[in-house]
């Protein structure tokens, strides 16, 4: 297997994490706005890299007219399943964000909730934005949001357990998310750690392979860059999705880019 399909596959969701993504999910409605308020009436076709289950693709799309075009890529087979049936007369596609096989072009691209986070390499990122400068409409839109790199918190991260979140399943039944093995290389600037799921009243760990998730960070020059060789241009950028605006303190950055 070559560097890149390894990549790609360590990014992926195993199918019993994406089965459990939409109760562990945490509150979307902040994404919802933000991405719903830039389907305009124009907008005929939104186009969504890394879509996971399709859950906030969906609602997006509520703000597109009728009979326009909505296409959703994750590289998770079950993702791409779960979607699949939610809804069915959207298009539901496995591909990579770097290199996505999807015709035509869009007047919207959305990354949404740190996904392209998961580009792991520089070149990653490059690839992806130059794939997503070929597939937006002369006047598209392309955003995304990802977290902004906190220094002091990256150099705490340490390997011990912390609960990350909890959630209520299908029985009813209070499990927590978590998060342990947690490391930080300045290096690689890349955040990693293993999440597991524990029954909250017992402590009994689920029968679940732990997923390991791995996070790149990127500072605002990172994107600045991939963008200017992509030709796009940023033409907005907030510190939240209720667009207050990118500090150094800011926890998110969101982005908004253009065809140059
Ligand atoms: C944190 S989830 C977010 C899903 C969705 N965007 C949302 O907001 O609910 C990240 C998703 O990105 C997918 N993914 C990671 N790397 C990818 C890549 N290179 N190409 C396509 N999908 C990718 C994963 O399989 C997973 O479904």
């Amino acid at each position: 297997m070559s560097l890149d399909e390894n990549l790609g596959k360590e990014a992926s969701w195993p199918d019993a994490w994406s089965a459990l993504y939409d109760q562990i999910d945490v509150d979307r409605q902040p994404h919802i706005s933000f991405y719903s308020a830039l389907v305009g009436r124009k907008t005929t076709s939104i186009l969504d890299l890394g879509c996971g289950t399709g859950s906030i693709t969906v609602k997006i799309a509520q703000s597109m007219a009728p009979g326009g075009r909505v296409t959703g890529v994750d590289l998770a087979p079950k993702m791409i399943e779960i979607a699949q049936q939610r809804a069915p007369e959207h298009e539901w596609l496995l591909g990579d964000i770097c290199d996505p096989k999807v015709e035509g072009q869009f007047d919207l691209i959305v990354i949404m909730f740190h996904t392209l986070q998961m580009l792991l390499e520089d070149r990653q990122l490059h690839q992806a934005f130059s794939s997503i400068s070929a597939l937006l409409a002369p006047e598209g839109r392309f955003a995304f949001d990802i977290y902004q790199p906190n220094e002091a918190w990256l150099a705490a991260v340490d390997p011990a357990p912390v609960v990350a979140r909890e959630y209520t399943d299908a029985s009813g039944e209070r499990i927590e998310v978590l998060e342990s093995n947690g490391e930080y290389s300045r290096q690689s600037k890349i955040l990693s750690g293993e999440w597991r799921l524990r029954h909250k009243q017992t402590g009994r760990m689920l029968a679940l392979e732990p997923i390991v998730q791995r996070v790149r960070q990127f500072y605002p020059s990172d994107i600045e860059a991939a963008a200017a060789q992509s030709g796009m241009t940023i033409y907005a950028r907030f510190g939240e999705l209720d667009l207050s605006p990118l500090t150094a303190k800011s926890k998110r950055q969101v982005y908004i880019c253009k065809k140059a």
